[in-house]
């Protein structure tokens, strides 16, 4: 109990240094936009709200746990004690996957079974979150319901398939199965670090603009579509999902789903994305030509073409699934740039 008389639960995210970690930390604390849920929820609970990382970990803020070693997650797990741990933390880079398959398998798939493992048999909530690249993306098959068939295209999105295997296995072992849920997101956008904007594959966007502002010529795919969702609108789901699970007798739990899929709506190409960036900016994109050539039928890995995910699971539970405008929340942040 805290000083209000309201209960504490404990949430542990993992990946707290990262893009997506940083914002769920913030949804838990409170300091994003709560939903009808949330609110009503936030009225009986406070949260107790703590994160890790691994390299950019400062040991105070954010706790420093290498989750590829069993002992420290073993470790830190006892030190918390949560209800519930959203696990954020990837190699999610399909260049970095490619370049260490190795080292991507132990952190994607080995640590998330050994976090399902040691959730399970503490009876904590596991939130994985999981990617759309698990579907094959081919043109005619979107929008995909969370039970429809998977078929990741490179070995990133078979990791984190892989990954989701693990938490279902390990949860059903332990006969704990409403207490592991998978929560997939396509690309995902919103506040980076100061001056990186490559840890998101949408921000990173506006490094191209601004080269082919320069004079440098450069061709952007037009040919895949993509539903930007911002961090703040997936982490206020995964407290709001949080709150759903942990608030369900042990019974109805089990009726729950075990896979969830938040997305936008809004859908664009990437050179669209582009456009829009060089409108608010009042840039120039004549040097961006739009490429539509799409796949090489012979190339070895296809691209997917469309990955758009139902949001249905997470609205027939009642999360409300709405999310900020993308064309309005870039207007906000690019407003520093064209003063
Ligand atoms: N970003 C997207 O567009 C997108 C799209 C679909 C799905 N997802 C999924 O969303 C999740 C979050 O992605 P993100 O973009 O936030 O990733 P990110 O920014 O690359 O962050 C990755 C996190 O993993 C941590 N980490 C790396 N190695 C670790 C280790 N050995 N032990 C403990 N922590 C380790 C990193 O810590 P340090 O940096 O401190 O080392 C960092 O906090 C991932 O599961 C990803 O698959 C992301």
């Amino acid at each position: 109990m805290t000083s209000n008389n309201k209960p504490t639960k404990t949430a542990l995210i993992t990946g707290a240094t990262g893009l997506l970690g940083r914002q769920v930390v913030k949804a838990f604390q409170g300091l994003s936009v709560p939903t009808e849920l949330s609110t009503k929820a936030s009225q009986e609970w406070t949260w107790d709200v703590n994160g890790t990382g691994f390299s950019r970990a400062d040991g105070v803020n954010v706790l420093k746990v290498d989750l590829e070693k069993e002992e420290e997650v073993e470790r830190v797990l006892g030190e918390v004690n949560p209800q519930v741990l959203v696990h954020c933390a990837a190699n999610r880079f399909p260049d970095k996957v490619d370049a260490d398959p190795e080292g991507t398998r132990l952190l994607n798939v080995e640590a998330t079974r050994t976090l399902a493992k040691a959730c399970a048999s503490r009876g904590i909530l596991l939130i994985y979150i999981s990617t759309d690249y698990v579907f094959s993306g081919k043109p005619g098959e979107a929008p995909y319901q969370a039970d429809a068939p998977t078929c990741p295209t490179n070995l990133y999105g078979v990791t984190k398939l892989d990954g989701e295997k693990a938490v279902m296995e390990e949860f059903s072992k332990a006969g704990k199965e409403g207490l592991g849920v998978v929560m997939r997101v396509p690309v995902l956008y919103g506040k980076t670090e100061e001056g990186r904007n490559e840890e998101s594959a949408v921000n990173v966007l506006l490094g191209a603009v601004l080269k082919a502002q320069e004079g440098k010529k450069v061709k952007m795919d037009h040919w895949a579509l993509r539903f930007p969702t911002n961090t703040e609108d997936v982490g206020r789901v995964c407290k709001d999902v949080a709150i759903k699970y942990l608030s369900t007798s042990e019974t109805e739990r089990a009726s729950l789903p075990r896979i969830l899929q938040m997305s936008s709506e809004e859908q664009y190409t990437k050179y669209e994305m582009c456009k829009l960036f060089a409108e608010i900016l009042g840039v120039s994109l004549d040097n961006m030509e739009a490429n539509t050539e799409g796949n090489d039928p012979n190339a070895s890995v296809q691209r997917p073409y469309d990955c758009h995910l139902s949001t249905k699971a997470l609205k027939d539970i009642g999360i409300d699934v709405s999310t900020q405008d993308f064309v309005s929340w870039w207007r906000r942040e690019l407003r520093a740039f064209r003063h």
